[in-house]
């Protein structure tokens, strides 16, 4: 098969897993990390913009949350997938590096090694910001019963992964906006993603304004 249509056989079948799961890990959060992983890939010299996408696509197949804290289950299944297709052993490997490491898992995640991972983590990052990361929050949010807002409870400092994995927390959706959205801009690996971040970062603080206005009424 020619690379255009592995892409094309790979998306199939992610979307087709994918496909109307509602915690904001579905086939569309998958499809906008795609595009915005090649965006960042043509702003960048050097690379394999082939192992972006496959990344990219496979980047939540096994999400950690969903696998009963197995943080492999991603790349196995990711494995399976890419030589079913027939994709070669050298891209499978980096592509299942990527996989593996890729997840914020409360900002202790390990720091990707390759560009193209760069990439693919700061794609999925910038999906967790802006206009789509506001609606993304509140979604998870309300699947796990969290409060949107509650004057009355700050935001927490998690001390490494165990506990933000542990944390079930009482926090709520508008406190995860400080304690994890406004962390990824000063994390990015990426010169562009860095630029849209800042900016959707921007905009999610004048909607945080407004929220409060209208909470107490003055507005
Ligand atoms: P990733 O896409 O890297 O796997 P996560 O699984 O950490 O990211 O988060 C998926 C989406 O759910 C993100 O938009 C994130 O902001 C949101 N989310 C994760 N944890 C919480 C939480 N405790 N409260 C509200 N939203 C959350
Ligand atoms: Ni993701």
């Amino acid at each position: 098969m020619e690379k255009d249509d592995i892409i094309k056989s790979v998306a199939e079948r992610v979307k087709e897993k994918m496909l109307g799961e509602s915690t904001g890990h579905d086939w569309w959060h998958v499809y906008r990390v795609w595009k915005n992983a090649i965006y960042l890939a043509e702003h960048e010299k050097g690379i394999d913009v082939y192992v972006v996408q496959l990344a990219a696509l496979l980047h939540d197949i096994a999400d950690w949350k969903f696998s009963g804290g197995d943080t492999t289950a991603g790349a196995k299944m990711a494995r399976e997938m890419l030589e079913d297709v027939g994709v070669e052993r050298g891209s499978i490997e980096i592509v299942c590096d990527i996989v593996e490491n890729v997840s914020f898992k409360g900002g202790f995640g390990t720091r990707l090694s390759t560009k193209e991972g760069m990439i693919v983590q700061d794609a999925d990052r910038l999906d967790a910001l802006g206009a789509i990361g506001i609606a993304r929050a509140f979604a998870y949010g309300g699947s796990k019963g969290r409060e949107i807002y509650n004057p009355g409870i700050s935001p927490l400092q998690y001390r490494d992964f165990e506990d933000y994995k542990k944390s079930n927390s009482r926090s709520t959706t508008v406190n995860h906006f400080y304690e994890k959205l406004f962390l990824l801009t000063g994390q990015m690996g990426t010169e562009a993603g860095r630029r849209i971040a800042r900016e959707r970062e921007e905009f999610m603080k004048e909607y945080l304004d407004r929220f409060y206005e209208e909470w107490n009424g003055r507005r």
